[in-house]
């Protein structure tokens, strides 16, 4: 079984206003729906298990009743964790997604499937356009070669077993899944992402996610 995890526990603090960022509306859809949208025109994606906080559970069982709907914990890695506990018995491979990522594209969902056939993790990412500099107690420390720097979106994919034996050992706090994995051990792909799959972050986010809408129309 293949199994996409997305995650929408988080409170979104930098975001800011009374509701998760995940469930504002845009146009006259719940951000969340956009990616479960993407998940489910995927054939090979055989069960959705959607990580949320209490107090949405339930509505988002009600409008998803086909999905697997469980409760998150205080991290990003606490929910993940528990999505990947609550996986069935038999999955293979599970694909980890960020709710707060509307633009998911189905064919970077179906090339990550793809690819698990012959990798272990398969992680995508885009290359960064911007200059990065290494700057600690604001001092710059170094300037970096920015063709050496990639910056992680979701989906981030795995080998089931592989990422949860990972989720299980790591102490270290991360803010992705591939950070956990010993990669000298493993076969891994990083495959391109879009600059269209942003993750809303502060409230302008929204905003451009309406341009993106509007773009994609
Ligand atoms: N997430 C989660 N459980 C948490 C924290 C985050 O499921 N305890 C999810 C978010 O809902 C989001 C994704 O992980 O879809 C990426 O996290 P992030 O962008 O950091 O969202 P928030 O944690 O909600 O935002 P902030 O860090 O600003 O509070
Ligand atoms: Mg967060």
């Amino acid at each position: 079984m293949n199994i996409g995890i997305i995650l929408a526990a988080g409170k979104g603090e930098r975001f800011g206003g009374g509701i998760e960022k995940q469930f504002c509306y845009l146009n006259n859809k719940m951000v969340i729906d956009y990616s479960i949208s993407a998940f489910e025109k995927v054939k090979n994606i055989n069960q959705i298990i959607i990580v949320t906080s209490e107090k949405w559970i339930e509505k988002i069982n009600k409008k998803y009743p086909k999905h697997i709907i469980i409760k998150g914990g205080n991290t990003r890695q606490n929910s993940a964790f528990y999505g990947l506990k609550a996986c069935p018995e038999n999955t293979v491979n599970v694909l980890i997604h960020d709710a707060a990522r509307p633009f998911i594209k189905t064919a970077i969902i179906e090339q990550s499937l793809l690819h698990l056939k012959k990798y272990q993790a398969v992680i995508t990412s885009r290359q960064a356009t911007d200059t990065i500099m290494r700057v600690e107690n604001k001092k710059i420390i170094k300037m970096e070669n920015r063709k050496n720097f990639f910056l992680n979106q979701t989906p981030q994919s795995f080998n089931y077993k592989l990422i949860y034996n990972a989720y299980q050992k790591e102490q270290k706090n991360v803010t992705d899944d591939i950070s956990l994995i010993n990669l000298e051990k493993i076969k891994y792909k990083i495959i391109e992402g879009s600059n269209y799959n942003i993750k809303i972050t502060s409230s302008e986010d929204l905003l451009l996610a309406e341009s993106i809408l509007k773009l994609s129309k």
